[in-house]
């Protein structure tokens, strides 16, 4: 069986509405300093892009989750594998993330960070899949509404491959 890419977003599309978020972040910020939380991996190729495109002063941090076993999926718990740095306490925190799907890891993602006292606290997606919502979870900046398919590059692997694609595609074996 091989494997092959369809296009979804090519990488103009997706470069441009970076750019049109990161406007928008900027003018929401204006007067501030923006911590980025990054979720990784997935998150890593739109936070640099996004970073760049942020004309406030900026700040990163990474963090990386993986969910536990499947019996406990329902619940929503999640590990964390890497921690934060840095505390969070009174900086405007800006959660970076490749794509909301159940929406289980964010929501509770977003209650742990909230507990760390951070002034503010908002959550950015390239990819939204609202279809698969199974957790309510308040998506404050959204790349794109995607439908209901497995979508891979801008970070977003397939058993670790395509992370690195400039676009975003389905994958389709044939
Ligand atoms: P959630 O907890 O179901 O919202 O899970 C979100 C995580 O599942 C994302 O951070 C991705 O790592 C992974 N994921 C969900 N949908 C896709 C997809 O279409 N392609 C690749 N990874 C996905
Ligand atoms: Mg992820």
């Amino acid at each position: 069986m091989s494997e092959r890419v369809r296009i979804m977003l090519s990488e103009e599309e997706v470069d441009k509405r970076i750019k049109e978020i990161g406007d928008q972040i900027s003018k929401d910020y204006e007067g501030k300093q923006v911590h980025l939380v990054c979720v990784l991996k997935g998150g890593s190729f739109f936070m640099c892009e996004l970073a760049k495109r942020i004309s406030v002063p900026v700040s990163l941090d990474f963090m990386s989750v993986s969910s536990y076993g499947s019996e406990t999926k329902s619940s929503g718990i999640v590990r964390i594998v890497k921690d934060l740095d840095e505390p969070l306490k009174d900086k405007d925190v800006l959660v970076v993330e490749d794509i909301v799907d159940s929406g289980r890891t964010l929501s509770y993602l977003m209650e742990m960070l909230r507990d760390r006292g951070p002034s503010s606290l908002r959550l950015c997606t390239l990819l939204d899949k609202p279809e698969r919502r199974v957790v309510d979870v308040h998506v404050d900046y959204t790349g794109f509404q995607i439908p209901d398919e497995f979508v891979v590059g801008y970070g977003l692997d397939y058993d670790q491959k395509y992370r690195n694609l400039p676009y975003i595609g389905v994958v389709e074996l044939d």
